[in-house]
């Protein structure tokens, strides 16, 4: 079992990663004084398999556990569903001192924050997050979101969890697909802030493919203390914290442009990562060799770096509504793996060529 703060001043919280950690819940919650419910969020698949244990561990602390059953994947992440939620919480009179729970994938994660964040102004809430790219990233740090028509996340929070329970048991059930995306976001942090961490990834990637216990439990811990120590040192998002986007520009320009309905969050984002190196060796910032060395690390954890992308101009356009690019030309680039910075000032011209030479049409 490893325990990481996440250290937000006045909120922290912490983080607790192992196996048998659900069945554990018990123990390894705060206090939720007065709470009489815990209203679980999640989707059908989780709640079939996971449900059940969390809903008898909430009960040993008299916590009543109501199951709020979504839509699976991004599909939950809209208003509508949002807008069933707190009818549901209303109608079946949550008091604000009850307790919302995440229980799922980052999307189930989201929603649920964005919830538990408005919902009477805001209720105690749980991140027990579920798949990797979850246990690794969506779960810590208080960013809560659905998404509109225009874009992923233009709605929502920040709003920090009571605790986070990241049972590792979960991950055997995912399917390849998700465990993969969660390996990008695992290849980020290895990249830009885990140099051991890459190390370890790029000696040997066997254990983390197979899944081995130990190993997800060293690993998601390693990522989670990444994440705390950059969420604490920038809660709201303005400055470090941009360094856990690297990759993410040209990832959110591919999801929005497949509809949301192509690449998943973490494939497209590994193909972000490659184009943010290729960048950073146009410019002169890294040395040459930062891109296919990015492209072997996640091409070893069974990442695809290349195929289709759109034309150039909708990627352009798309640049343009994400959050994180300022003024039209803001982004998180390596000096060496391990040395982010933010570059300000990139022309659509560069993109572009960019984009054209990994075979997007124009
Ligand atoms: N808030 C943040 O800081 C932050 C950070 C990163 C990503 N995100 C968001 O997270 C979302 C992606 O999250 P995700 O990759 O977890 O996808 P997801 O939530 O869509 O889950 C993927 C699929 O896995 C299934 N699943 C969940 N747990 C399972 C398990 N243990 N076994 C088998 N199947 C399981 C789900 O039913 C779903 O179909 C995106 O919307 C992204 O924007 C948020
Ligand atoms: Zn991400």
């Amino acid at each position: 079992m490893e325990r990481v703060t996440v250290p937000i001043p006045g909120r922290s919280y912490d983080v607790v990663i192992g196996t048998g950690v659900v069945a554990g819940a018990a123990e390894h919650l705060p206090a939720f004084p007065k709470a009489a419910r815990a209203f679980v969020v999640a989707d059908r698949s989780v709640a079939d398999r996971w449900f059940e244990p969390l809903s008898a561990a909430l009960g040993l602390r008299a916590l009543h556990a109501v199951l709020l059953a979504v839509p699976a994947g991004e599909d939950a992440k809209t208003l509508q569903v949002y807008g069933t939620l707190v009818h549901q919480l209303a109608t079946q009179e949550a008091h604000r001192d009850d307790v919302v729970v995440a229980l799922g994938g980052g999307t189930t994660g989201d929603l649920a924050g964005y919830v538990a964040s408005t919902y009477m102004r805001g209720v105690p809430f749980v991140q027990v997050p579920t798949t990797l790219t979850a246990q690794v990233d969506a779960a810590i740090g208080g960013k809560t979101a659905v998404n509109l028509p225009e874009g992923k996340n233009l709605v929502g929070t920040f709003y920090q969890p009571a605790a986070v329970l990241c049972d590792v048991d979960a991950l055997a059930t995912l399917d390849d697909r998700d465990y993969r995306a969660g390996l990008a976001e695992v290849a980020k942090y290895a990249l830009t802030l885990d140099l051991d961490l890459l190390d370890q990834l790029e000696r040997d990637p066997g254990p983390v493919l197979t899944r081995d216990p130990a190993t997800l439990e060293r690993l998601v811990a390693r990522c989670v203390a990444a994440k705390a120590r950059t969420v604490g040192a920038d809660e709201r998002d303005t400055g470090l914290r941009l360094v856990l986007n690297y990759g993410h520009t040209l990832g959110h320009a591919l999801e929005r442009l497949d509809a949301f309905g192509g690449r998943s969050h973490g494939e497209a984002i590994a193909i972000g990562m490659v184009f943010a190196a290729r960048l950073a060796e146009e410019r002169g910032l890294c040395a040459a060799g930062l891109a296919a060395r990015t492209a072997r690390l996640l091409n070893a954890l069974g990442l695809e770096t290349d195929g289709a992308l759109p034309p150039v101009r909708e990627i352009l356009a798309a640049f343009r509504m994400d959050k994180k690019f300022l003024g039209g030309s803001r982004f998180v680039l390596l000096e060496d793996v391990g040395r982010p910075v933010v570059v300000e000032g990139v022309t659509d011209a560069e993109l572009g060529a960019i984009l054209v030479e990994m075979g997007a049409g124009r």
